[in-house]
């Protein structure tokens, strides 16, 4: 049996990224997202610069039975999981009232089950590889998130989720949430951000995200907050009174349609 890293949303934007240090730190990976297209992309990117080439599974992991189906991928191929990095997540601007709710269920069913149960799933494995769990969670978790209502408590989910598995599995796991800000990736457009003023706020590149969140996994922190902002935002959101919190987040999640 191999022991790999296992990467979700590995396709693009932070989780391509974390797939490119990865391999970097010498890790045999297996690719998760739905576009195989995309993961060959990233796969023979990692293979042309000189490591090994990662295995790929084009997999919708909302479907109610996508940790099986990826289970049964691993053990036919002889793999186990040492490193989970459950990245894949997306989130939808709008009001609760008026977003479609089959898809805001599907984000729920993405950011939070099928994080929850890869982690389940997998456990044993990373246990007996003493490996390790990143989460990417983000600045969202601290605070919640009018026009974003559902994104934002799926990553107060992630968060509490990971500091709560971080503890019970102290000295024998590392587990970390990556909280990033605003990155600018394929997210702004399929959450449909265009117009709301938080797409106005400067992001950090994503390969820069992915190197000091996979810094802090190597390290075993707890909680990655990258740049000086985002940890701000993340010192402030659960401190201030949450009426002006609701406020300004409600303002930067809206455009003026919706205020
Ligand atoms: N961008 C930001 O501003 C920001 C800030 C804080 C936190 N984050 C978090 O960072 C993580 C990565 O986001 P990103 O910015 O890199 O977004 P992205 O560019 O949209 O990448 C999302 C990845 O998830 C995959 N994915 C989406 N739905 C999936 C599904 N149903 N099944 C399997 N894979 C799926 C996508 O690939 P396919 O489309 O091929 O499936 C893609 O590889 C997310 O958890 C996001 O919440 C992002």
């Amino acid at each position: 049996m191999t022991a790999v890293n296992l990467i979700t949303g590995a396709s693009g934007g932070i989780g391509e990224e974390l797939a490119y240090c990865a391999a970097k730190a010498g890790r045999n990976l297996v690719l998760v997202a739905r576009s195989a297209s995309e993961l060959s992309r990233v796969a023979d990117r990692i293979k042309a610069s000189g490591h090994a080439r990662p295995e790929i599974f084009a997999l919708d992991l909302t479907e109610p039975n996508a940790g099986q189906k990826l289970a049964d991928f691993l053990k036919q191929k002889s793999l186990t999981v040492s490193e989970l990095v459950n990245n894949a997540g997306w989130g939808l601007v709008g009001a609760v009232a008026s977003l479609d709710r089959d898809q805001q269920m599907n984000t729920i069913d993405l950011n939070i089950r099928a994080l929850t149960d890869l982690t389940i799933r997998f456990l044993p494995e990373i246990l007996n590889a003493r490996g390790g769990i990143l989460n990417v969670a983000s600045t969202a978790a601290f605070q919640p998130g009018p026009f974003m209502a559902i994104y934002y408590a799926s990553k107060s989910f992630v968060l509490s989720f990971t500091e709560a598995l971080s503890y019970e599995l102290r000295g024998r796991v590392r587990v970390t949430a990556l909280c990033p800000g605003p990155v600018p990736t394929g997210f702004q457009k399929r959450a449909n951000m265009g117009k709301a003023r938080i797409s106005q706020l400067p992001g950090m590149p994503p390969a820069k995200v992915a190197e000091i969140g996979w810094r802090g996994f190597e390290r075993g922190k707890r909680v990655v907050i990258p740049g000086f902002m985002n940890k701000l935002t993340a010192f402030l959101g659960p401190r201030v009174p949450r009426k002006p919190v609701l406020a300004v987040t409600g303002y930067l999640t809206s455009h003026r349609r919706d205020t």
